[in-house]
């Protein structure tokens, strides 16, 4: 339909602007919601709130030790990632972002939860707690 002659008005245009300039962001232009997307994807009816408790790197730092450091140590740093220290893990973390690359790749699905030992799912479950919910505190 072409509306000849109806010119927009400026406060329309201003909207238009305002949706072009959150479409070029990624947002939706409906509403300034917060993203909703923090619940874990991987792990299908498993948990995806928040443990209660936060979440620290010393609560993860017997995990990474255990099942992850024989690859991703100072000395053979698989994929050039070392995980021997909070400083270097931190590379691959971006605080409560859920796309960082440590919360993908150890999530069911993601190229490094095959090596979680026992009990796998708790395991990924920490860490994204950890980052995503939690902000990747160092300690308790
Ligand atoms: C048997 C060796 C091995 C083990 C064990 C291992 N990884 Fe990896 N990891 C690799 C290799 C090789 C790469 C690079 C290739 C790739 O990304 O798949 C890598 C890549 C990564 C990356 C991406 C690094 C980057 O910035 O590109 C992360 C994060 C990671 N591993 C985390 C872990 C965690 C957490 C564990 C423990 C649960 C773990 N890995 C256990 C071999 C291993």
């Amino acid at each position: 339909m072409i509306h000849r002659g109806l010119r927009p008005s400026a406060l329309h245009r201003t909207l238009a602007y305002a949706c072009l300039a959150y479409a070029a962001l990624g947002l939706a232009c409906v509403n300034g919601q917060p993203g909703t997307d923090t619940s874990n994807p991987g792990v299908p009816g498993g948990p995806t709130a928040p443990t209660g408790h936060t979440v620290a790197y010393t609560d993860l730092q017997a995990a990474f030790t255990n099942d992850c450091l024989y690859c991703h140590n100072d000395f053979h740093a698989a994929g050039n990632y070392s995980m021997g220290s909070l400083s270097a893990v931190l590379k691959d973390v971006r605080p409560f972002d859920a796309a960082s690359v440590l919360v993908v790749d150890t999530q069911p699905g993601g190229s490094m939860y095959r090596y979680w030992t026992g009990d796998a799912q708790a395991k990924a479950a920490l860490v994204f707690n950890w980052v995503v919910i939690y902000g990747a505190p160092p300690s308790q």
